[in-house]
């Protein structure tokens, strides 16, 4: 099994392209399901999870093809087999990624019928989609669960227009917004989607349905309006960049002292974590892409020798992302002084928490809150990735501590990251993929 084996305490220094949004590429590869005619998507990055739901979407009767350089691939979709024998997201993969409940949506619009493996849970929490299930069957679907599977079923006359409200506990869903609005665009009539996610990937989704026709209105605020349409047509779009990428990127040239300059980043998507970064004696030099577009800006990011403890809660967009909530904690560590981090989206997202003090952090968890004291220095250690964003956290304070970190099961970090540790040594960092098998007998280690 991958890897990571890093020597910590290189400054990085130099450029790197942000790469396009993995999660603004799944939902809008599920959106090629809306059509017929052939779905062209730029900046698609080559990551676990894409390639799980292109296999996906190859059972579901659209064939794809991803090829290109890395950050650059282009994916090319084509559904042309709308059966309902195609219609069914099996559990295996299904329960590999969740994203897959992103299908739903548009196959039960489109082909009137829809059978998709009801997600599980993962390391972050129990991950519900009972909103999901709510506002479909607000737009008319009928919706039963047997053997684990969701089956939805329009109506012969197709799915109407309705007023949803999709708050749910814990403030809006991403990926609830997405499926019920792509499934908006072929309900006959007008949909109001209120409490809708605010994220910047759906604002993307959205000007990607627009261009095939679809008409929406009040993307990026809590309240969308969808007037139904016969149908939607191909399209070619650029996937936006990866705001929670640019901000581990960011955080690596902060937690090494460095100096990097960050291509194609989406920094007027990341307005909360600039904020935090700012007030964490981070410099962000900031300068428009083409056509003044802050959402492709090149930015340089160098830091204060010793940074400050802030303290933050994760929200619903525009607030702080959960996504780059272990990034955050992995830098705080190192802060001079106490840092207090509350973590709202997701309240079990702190499988890293163990780790980094393995590594001699200093963390005190009290149930959806841990407060972080400021340590002098991390020590390198043998360590266990758990979930995405929790190993990005590691390889960071790997980046910083002194001596060798092994981070074991990388391949959570390859579901989010194209070629991590390509573009983190490219950056003077000494990091290199092993195989654990290859590990000296001193090194390997972390409970199993
Ligand atoms: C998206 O997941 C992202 N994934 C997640 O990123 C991200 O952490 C999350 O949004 C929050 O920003 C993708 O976009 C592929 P939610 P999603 O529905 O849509 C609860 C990463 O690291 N909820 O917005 O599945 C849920 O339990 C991943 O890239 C319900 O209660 O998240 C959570 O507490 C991890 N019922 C909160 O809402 C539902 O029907 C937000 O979840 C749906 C969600």
């Amino acid at each position: 099994m991958d890897t990571f084996l890093i020597e910590g305490g290189k400054r990085l220094e130099g450029s790197l392209r942000v790469f396009g949004s993995k999660n603004a590429a799944l939902p809008e590869m599920c959106a090629a399901l809306l059509t017929n005619q052939p779905v062209t998507l730029r900046d698609v990055p080559n990551l676990a999870d894409i390639k799980s739901l292109r296999n996906l979407l190859g059972e579901l009767g659209c064939i794809g093809e991803h090829s290109g350089p890395a950050g650059q691939a282009i994916m090319r979709l084509h559904t042309q087999d709308e059966s309902h024998e195609k219609s069914h997201a099996r559990y295996e993969i299904v329960r590999t990624m969740r994203a897959s409940i992103s299908t739903l949506g548009p196959m039960v619009a489109r082909r009137g019928f829809a059978r998709v493996s009801m997600p599980g849970g993962c390391a972050i929490g129990d991950r519900p989609v009972d909103l999901h299930l709510r506002g479909l069957a607000a737009l008319g679907a009928e919706i039963t669960l047997d053997g684990g599977d969701i089956t939805a079923r329009a109506p012969k006359k197709g799915l109407k227009g309705a007023t949803i409200f999709l708050g749910g506990q814990f403030g809006s869903t991403v990926l609830g917004t997405a499926n019920v609005m792509c499934a908006a665009t072929l309900a006959k009539g007008t949909t109001v989607i209120e409490s809708a996610a605010c994220e910047p990937e759906i604002v993307d989704l959205a000007v990607m349905l627009i261009k095939m026709g679809a008409k929406i209105s009040g993307h990026g605020s809590p309240r969308l309006v969808i007037e139904g349409v016969d149908e939607l047509k191909g399209v070619d779009h650029a996937v936006m960049a990866d705001r929670i990428e640019a901000g581990t990127f960011m955080l690596a040239a902060a937690i090494t002292n460095g100096d990097i300059t960050l291509e194609n980043c989406p920094i007027d998507a990341m307005l909360a974590v600039k904020a935090k970064l700012l007030a964490m004696g981070i410099h962000l030099a900031v300068t428009p892409g083409a056509n003044n577009n802050l959402l492709r800006a090149a930015v340089r990011v160098t830091s204060a020798r010793t940074l400050k403890p802030v303290e933050f809660t994760t929200q619903p967009h525009p607030g702080f992302p959960t996504d780059i909530q272990a990034q955050m904690m992995a830098t705080l560590t190192l802060a001079d002084g106490n840092s207090v981090i509350t973590e709202r989206i997701f309240p079990e997202r702190f499988l890293h928490v163990a780790e980094l003090s393995r590594m001699g952090a200093k963390l005190m968890r009290q149930g959806a809150t841990v407060i972080v004291s400021g340590v002098k220095k991390l020590v390198g250690a043998p360590v266990m990735a758990s979930d995405l964003r929790a190993s990005a956290g590691l390889v960071l304070a790997g980046l910083a501590a002194e001596g060798t970190t092994i981070i074991n099961r990388v391949y959570h970090l390859d579901r989010g990251y194209e070629k991590m540790e390509d573009r983190l040594a490219k950056l003077g960092a000494s990091i290199r993929r092993v195989d654990d098998k290859d590990l000296p007998a001193n090194l390997t280690g972390g409970a199993d």
